[in-house]
């Protein structure tokens, strides 16, 4: 059921049961490596298959195949390099026993085989990928000024994944998805993809997008990392809860993706549609300016808005998962109508609704109204931003 994955099969790096003793006293008498919360994120979907066809991280000549042509060395698409970076030592100790034992929060999860390392060039690799060396841009600052030295990869063995504590009724593999998708007779999903809690704009995509495919929704918010300064994933995930109930009864599904975004653009959005499809959804939604990191030290935006839905759209046909395309949604006042802003005839009064504007009001304590923020998307909002007013009452002791 659903669209095959990227490269034909789902894969699945977690070791038979048979496997896992040896390799967790095995993993013992390894090096170990504690992995930072990007390669964490990384490692999961590695392992599950939410990358599918990748079955651990890049190894120089997929790297440079990447980098420069958006392929693996088959020819496959991946526009993101997912690579492990160590610093030297590390790298030192595990070529002298062969292996390197993963850790998240202190937990044996993985045993890589070491097979190649090599030293990247972070400014070609920012440059490549992101089209930018800029450091407020939080890929390139973590590149060029966070990441280690040495990449390296070889065969991955996975003992388990790393452990949630909230919201698991809500964390699923691919290959959970695609089951209950399977089991509840949906054979047109489409993906959202966000990292906001929901405002009007986000809401109205999923609404439309559904109606005009005769689709079901798949509501696939990020919790993994996303930009600094995004609202905490605790309250996001509240605000998804509470708007799920306001879909008809039994068609749209809640699934929380433990993704490290880069927010890299037209190739991260080329790369969360390969995510959405490996998760046996049929379509994706790409909006305006999906998954920009804003503007850059001279207050330009980093991708025009519509790159991402353009370069998605081009490789649709070869990607095997439909793209559904919005142009930016505002309010018209004088219609009370959430609209495409190509749509609008003129002279009315056009009022816009973005991610960055609702953080933006939370912050200040200011209002969301509900042509902005869904009035239950905004109850949850307010119990973790207490509105100007509250503020003031609790600063004055009232
Ligand atoms: S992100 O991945 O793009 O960083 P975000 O939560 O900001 O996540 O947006 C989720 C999706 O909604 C993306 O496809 C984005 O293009 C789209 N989107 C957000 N706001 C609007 C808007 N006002 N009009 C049209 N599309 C939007
Ligand atoms: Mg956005």
């Amino acid at each position: 059921m659903g669209p095959p994955p990227h490269g034909g099969a789902l894969v699945d790096l977690r070791v038979e049961p048979d496997r896992a003793g040896d390799l967790a006293a095995v993993a013992r008498g390894l090096p170990a490596w504690e992995l930072t919360r990007r390669q964490r994120c990384d490692l999961e979907l590695l392992a599950t298959g939410g990358f599918s066809p990748l079955r651990t991280f890049l190894d120089r000549a997929d790297y440079e195949a990447v980098c420069t042509s958006m392929r693996l060395v088959t020819g496959e698409l991946w526009p993101i390099p997912v690579t492990l970076d160590l610093p030297e030592s590390v790298v030192e100790a595990a070529s002298a026993t062969g292996g390197l034992t993963l850790r998240a929060r202190g937990a044996d999860v993985a045993v890589l085989w070491l097979q190649s390392a090599w030293r990247p060039d972070p400014a070609a690799e920012a440059l490549a990928v992101l089209g930018t060396t800029d450091p407020t841009h939080p890929a390139a600052q973590a590149l060029l000024h966070e990441s280690h030295p040495w990449y390296v990869s070889g065969p991955l063995e996975v003992l388990e994944l790393p452990r949630h504590h909230a919201f698991r009724s809500l964390r699923h593999t691919p290959g959970d998805v695609r089951a209950l998708l399977a089991q509840r007779g949906w054979d047109r999903v489409v993906a959202f993809q966000t990292r906001n809690p929901m405002h009007r704009a986000h809401q109205e995509l999923t609404i439309r997008a559904a109606r005009e495919l005769d689709a079901n929704l798949l509501l696939h918010p990020v919790v993994g990392m996303t930009k600094p300064g995004d609202v905490d994933p605790y309250v996001r995930v509240r605000c998804y809860q509470a708007l799920l109930p306001t879909y008809p009864p039994g068609t749209a599904l809640l699934s929380l993706l433990p993704l490290a975004m880069r927010m890299a653009g037209p190739r991260e959005a080329l790369w969360h549609a390969i995510i959405r499809k490996n998760h046996g959804a049929t379509h994706f939604i790409v909006g305006r300016d999906h998954a920009g990191p804003g503007v850059d030290r001279q207050g330009r935006p980093f991708y025009e808005p519509y790159a991402a839905q353009d370069l998605v759209r081009e490789h649709e046909s070869e990607l095997g998962i439909g793209v559904v395309p919005f142009r930016a949604m505002v309010y018209v006042e004088e219609l009370q109508q959430h609209v495409p802003e190509d749509e609008v005839r003129p002279g009315y009064h056009c009022l816009r609704i973005s991610g960055t504007e609702q953080r933006r009001r939370l912050a200040e304590g200011e209002e969301l109204p509900s042509w902005f923020t869904p009035p239950v998307v905004a109850a949850e909002l307010r119990r973790a931003f207490p509105a100007r007013s509250e503020r003031g009452a609790r600063r004055a002791g009232r």
